[in-house]
């Protein structure tokens, strides 16, 4: 079976983690915890801008997370600081084992897609500056239909975009809150747990699939269909 393969982008294909290199210019031996509050925060208030209907604009998020962290840590960053570090985000570097399982994936047929919370112009400069951008077939973002992941109306439309039945199509996350959200969407679901300090949340529900690296993504992908025979 050829699917349509939803990718989400922040923790999933991009380090996101890799800006702590960058904050420990600024905040010293607190790097990680500014690092963890700043994207818990980034995706509170996603969450939480998406229950109150504001537009879906996850810079915002990430900018107004900062400034939440700086306050919480008394940390003083001037306004070009934060500028260089939020100029980041559209920088970071995707994990090494992106790159040759996307490649395998669409040599073997299925159709890629990004699935992601961020603004348009940040995957797409992601992308590019990791050299992927041609390896998907279209970029969904959060912004298409004015709600953030784990709302429905995202997977949905990637759904409709795919032009194929839900069973046909998966969201491969490293995010627990989105295979959850993709999952109650109906869609087949592939958790990666790179580190066993990523915790799946203990709700009574299960990713289709569990792999350690995407490097046994297509290898998964048939064996699933086996399984399924
Ligand atoms: C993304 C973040 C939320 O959607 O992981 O790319």
């Amino acid at each position: 079976m050829k699917y349509a393969l939803a990718f989400d982008l922040f923790g999933t294909l991009i380090k996101t983690n890799a800006i702590r290199h960058t904050l420990e210019d600024y905040v010293d031996e607190q790097a990680g915890l500014f690092y963890n509050l700043w994207r818990n925060k980034q995706l509170e208030y996603s969450f939480r801008k998406t229950l109150m209907n504001f537009p879906a604009d996850f810079s915002l998020c990430t900018k107004e997370a900062l400034d939440y962290c700086c306050t919480a840590f008394d940390i003083y960053l001037s306004g070009r600081d934060k500028k260089n570090l939020l100029k980041q985000f559209s920088s970071l570097p995707s994990h090494q084992d992106v790159r040759e399982a996307l490649e395998t994936a669409k040599t073997e047929g299925h159709k890629l897609y990004i699935v992601s919370n961020g603004n348009r112009d940040v995957i797409t400069d992601l992308l590019h500056h990791n050299q992927l951008y041609s390896f998907f077939h279209d970029i969904i973002s959060a912004q298409d239909v004015d709600a953030f992941k784990p709302a429905p109306a995202i997977y949905e439309h990637f759904i409709q975009k795919s032009g194929r039945p839900k069973e046909q199509c998966w969201l491969i996350s490293s995010n627990s809150f989105d295979i959850l959200g993709a999952a109650q969407s109906g869609l087949n679901t592939m958790w990666i747990q790179r580190s066993s300090e990523n915790i799946f949340d203990p709700w009574d529900i299960q990713p289709s699939s569990v792999i350690g690296t995407l490097a046994e993504l297509t290898e998964e992908l048939n064996s699933y269909v086996e399984d399924q025979d």
